[in-house]
């Protein structure tokens, strides 16, 4: 299984898939999210990056990697010499999934059915926009790129061929950067992490 397809919307090119995608309820993650927050960027990119979910400024906003994980994504973007507005930037799930804690949204990760069902919007992305290169951030993202679970440390920094797709190349998530309590560590994994997407760039120049 893999999440490149041929496009089957009826819907006119990206603009008409992100119409489309306003009103999914392939999952029920629709319920309870602000809006479908779908990909951006040109509608042909040849980098195309992949994240987890929205979170919850995404969610409100209606545009990934605008909160706290985007702006650590940003500046290490800017690092490797990648201007994002070249990339197309978008994530596995297209809706926001929390959990309630009095008046705090906290982030949960998609579980296996809801990445599998938010796939097909990846796959027609994918088939729409082109890119030779995707960056799968984090294992959410590997996962609905090759329809396999795997880990994350035997795969990151590698660029691979997807069958009959671009070539991925798999790095951490900039949440788990956010994450990481000691801060010498975080020093560390955030310069991998700005290595890996130096590493990207190498390879498509
Ligand atoms: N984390 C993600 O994976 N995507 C976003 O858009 C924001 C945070």
């Amino acid at each position: 299984a893999r999440a490149t397809a041929e496009p089957t919307s009826t819907a006119e090119g990206l603009a008409g898939l992100r119409e489309e995608a306003r009103s999914c309820t392939r999952c029920p993650l629709h319920c309870h999210a602000t809006q479908t927050v779908f990909g951006e960027g040109p509608d042909r990119a040849e980098l195309m990056i992949v994240g987890e979910q929205p979170g919850d400024h995404e969610d409100l906003q209606g545009r990934p990697f605008v909160g706290p994980a985007g702006q650590v994504f940003d500046e290490a973007m800017r690092h490797a010499g990648i201007d994002r507005g070249t990339a197309y930037v978008t994530n596995a799930v297209k809706h926001f999934k929390y959990e309630l804690r009095g008046k705090r949204r906290l982030h949960q990760s998609p579980n296996s059915a809801e990445v599998e069902q938010c796939r097909w919007w990846l796959g027609q992305e994918m088939a729409l926009v082109r890119p030779r290169l995707v960056v799968a951030m984090g294992r959410t993202a590997v996962l609905a790129l090759t329809g396999r679970a795997q880990k994350l440390a035997d795969l990151r920094g590698r660029v691979q061929a997807l069958p009959a797709g671009p070539a991925m190349l798999a790095t951490v998530h900039p949440s788990y950067l956010l994450r990481l309590p000691d801060a010498r560590a975080r020093e560390q994994e955030t310069i991998r992490f700005r290595e890996d997407l130096a590493a990207a760039r190498n390879w498509l120049s």
